[in-house]
């Protein structure tokens, strides 16, 4: 029998809850012949009260040797804003080289989102996953004075951009648009701006077949929401990237329904999967938080591993799922569980 050996990292706050049904579904949606093995890491604000550590090397160690990772969500109130963000989430998505934050928005039926009813909105978002303004290559001075200067330096590489733009035109070149946006800011952020442009009009040359776009950052986040339609492939940087992708996941169901894999296209480490919301405490503990997003990032899970049947169930079944509900009769994040292992089942 073939095996499928995950690591899952609960976290924080909705994270356990929502991985809890993402596990409840990949089981039931697994052929019989796919033995699915679980290694669960207690890794978060808890292992950081009780230890002071985010992310062991020992635990970076036991992580590699597994075929993927799914993640909750990472981030608690009680530990001071970065430690676990940068301790843990980014610390993995640099030290497996995720270099392919991978966002695909699809309008999902029967949803809140403002622009319910318009035509067919299905973009992915490829995000730059270890550079920009994320590496942490910054400092403060004079800390806590009138006088204090603090700087966070964008770093974008030759190597680092054009391997996740040469991914994102292999994307948009198997899509039936065929269309690549690179959105930046060329007009203020020079520097970068020029690498970026400069990477997608050489690669460019390479894929004829694929229409390439430039749209500056805030212009971009006009078009999403008033003509979301021009959007195929979108590639930009990690942080207009972050900042996007809720954007696109509240125009096409809610944050609730975002899925994300932070991909290393050649396989030299474990890919990871998680929704694209966060631990959301306001709600953590209260079986409001909607598992979808969760069950979406397996389908990607399954589909990265080969198994695209069945992320395909999983797809489908959502979808269905939207579709049927009662949007006035909230649901809890069980009983949506239960609801998506009924379909991928029958
Ligand atoms: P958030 O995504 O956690 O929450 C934003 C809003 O969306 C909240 O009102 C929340 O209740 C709602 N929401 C989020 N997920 C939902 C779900 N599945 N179902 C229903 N509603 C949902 O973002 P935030 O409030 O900015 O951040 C909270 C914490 O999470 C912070 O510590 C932040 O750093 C962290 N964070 C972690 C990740 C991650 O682990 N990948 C992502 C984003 C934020
Ligand atoms: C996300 C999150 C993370 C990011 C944070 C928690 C580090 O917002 O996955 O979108 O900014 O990438
Ligand atoms: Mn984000």
């Amino acid at each position: 029998a073939r095996t499928l050996d995950l690591a899952v990292i609960p976290g924080d706050g909705i994270g356990p809850e929502v991985v809890t049904e993402g596990l409840k579904v990949l089981s039931a949606v697994l052929p019989p012949d796919v033995k699915l093995e679980t290694t669960e890491y207690d890794l978060g604000a808890r292992r950081w009260h009780a230890t002071g550590e985010t992310l062991p090397d020992e635990e970076l160690e036991r992580l590699k040797a597994h075929d993927a990772i799914l993640l909750g969500a990472v981030g608690d109130p009680s530990v001071p804003s970065g430690v676990l963000e940068r301790g843990l989430l980014l610390k993995l998505r640099f030290a497996f080289d995720h270099y392919v934050n991978l966002r695909p928005s699809r309008l999902f039926p029967n949803t809140a989102s403002p622009l319910a009813g318009s035509p067919e909105i299905d973009f992915v978002v490829v995000r730059e996953g270890t550079e920009g303004p994320y590496v942490g290559n910054g400092g403060s001075m004079r800390t806590g004075t009138p006088a204090e200067v603090a700087t966070e330096v964008s770093l974008n590489t030759a190597y680092g951009v054009e391997r996740v733009v040469r991914d994102a035109f292999e994307r948009a070149a198997a899509r039936p648009a065929k269309k690549l946006t690179l959105v930046h800011k060329n007009n203020v952020l020079v520097h970068a701006g020029h690498l970026w442009k400069n990477t997608v009009d050489r690669v460019g040359r390479e894929y004829p077949q694929v229409t390439t776009d430039y749209l500056h950052v805030d212009a971009a986040t006009i078009f999403m929401v008033t003509q979301p339609q021009r959007f195929d492939v979108i590639v930009t940087d990690n942080l207009f990237g972050d900042i996007l992708t809720d954007l696109a996941a509240a125009i096409t169901g809610g944050i609730g329904l975002a899925a994300s894999g932070n991909i290393n296209p050649t396989g030299a480490f474990p890919s990871m999967f998680e929704p694209v919301h966060g631990s959301a405490p306001d709600i953590a503990g209260t079986g409001k938080a909607d598992p979808t997003a969760t069950v979406l990032s397996v389908a990607l899970l399954l589909r990265h591993l080969g198994h695209a049947a069945e992320a395909a169930r999983i797809e489908e079944a959502v979808v269905a799922d939207l579709a049927a509900r009662d949007v006035a009769t909230a649901r809890s994040t069980s009983a949506i569980g239960d609801a998506l292992v009924a379909r991928v089942a029958g």
